[in-house]
């Protein structure tokens, strides 16, 4: 065989391989428990070990079976965290782009993502924040959304604010914002009357917030975010198409360190658009703090 066949003939198997590696991903309703040691600096000893579970982007729809949102919340609950967290996205908001069946807010979906994820409890509680995508279904369903979800699973919304959690005689502070693209969005506000002693975990829907934080004014130990998917179509040499961040491919997935900051970024649970996700499982991620 000639050398460029030999190439040509490379390429298409690895092409197939991928592209049938995807399509086995996306029906196989399969979700990846994603195991993340984050390293803190001066972490108190209470705090050594402790466990955050982080699902985020359910987009609870037309195209996503409550099933993968059950899957992903069984993941979390198997490893027993200390604290369970939510990034947003728990719908899939209408827009101009998204209209009819997959953008239009069904309170059948809202219902179907709450009781797929009524399973998680923690020792130190369930905390979330909205996405864009929550936002974007009107003011009246994010007032529907939040009080189904507080009522049904206890969950604690962080909008512009924070709490004191405690874990045998160590206390640290959990943050969390509206979403970024929202006027409603201030750190400043979320960060008031918190202590700057104590360690401090940022939930954000966008890691563009990053863009707002100053290590030196608003110390912030680690944020937790989702929103990109992790692009959701990963194309084989290519990388992600379609990347919905100022910071192009930097927030796309995975733990982002950038001098004294550190971001984790889940790949989150469900769908945009169609049901594919090509190279990029839907995720459901337990950090330990060490
Ligand atoms: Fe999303």
């Amino acid at each position: 065989m000639k050398r460029r066949d030999f190439l040509k003939y490379s390429f298409r198997g690895i092409v197939a391989a991928t592209v049938g590696m995807g399509i086995y991903n996306t029906t196989s309703g399969q979700v990846e428990l994603v195991r993340v040691p984050v390293k803190i600096r001066n972490l108190p000893p209470a705090l050594q070990g402790l466990k955050i579970g982080l699902l985020t982007d359910f987009h609870s729809s037309a195209i996503v079976p409550n099933k993968l949102i059950s899957a992903a919340g069984q993941l979390i609950m198997s490893e027993k965290p200390d604290l369970i967290v939510m990034t947003g996205d728990y719908i899939t908001g209408s827009t101009k782009f998204l209209s009819g069946s997959i953008g239009e807010f069904k309170k059948e979906h809202l219902i179907g993502c709450v009781n797929a994820l009524s399973q998680l409890k923690a020792p130190l509680g369930v905390y979330g924040v909205l996405g864009n995508h929550d936002f974007w279904s009107g003011p009246e369903v994010v007032k529907v959304l939040c009080e189904t979800f507080s009522k049904q699973i206890g969950l604690v919304w962080l909008r512009n604010c924070g709490v004191e959690l405690n874990r045998d005689g160590t206390s640290f502070c959990l943050l969390g914002v509206d979403d970024y693209w929202e006027p409603s969005c201030s750190l400043v506000t979320a960060c008031k009357g918190m202590s700057t002693e104590k360690i401090r975990i940022l939930l954000s829907h966008n890691p563009d917030i990053n863009d707002e934080i100053s290590p030196a004014r608003e110390r912030i130990d680690l944020v937790l975010s989702g929103h990109t998917h992790g692009g959701q179509i990963v194309v084989p040499f290519l990388g992600q198409p379609v990347m919905p961040s100022k910071f192009g491919q930097k927030y796309r997935a995975g733990l982002v360190r950038d001098g004294d900051r550190q971001t984790y970024v889940s790949r989150g649970v469900g769908y945009l658009l169609a049901p594919v996700r090509l190279n990029c499982l839907p995720e459901a991620t337990v950090l330990t703090l060490t």
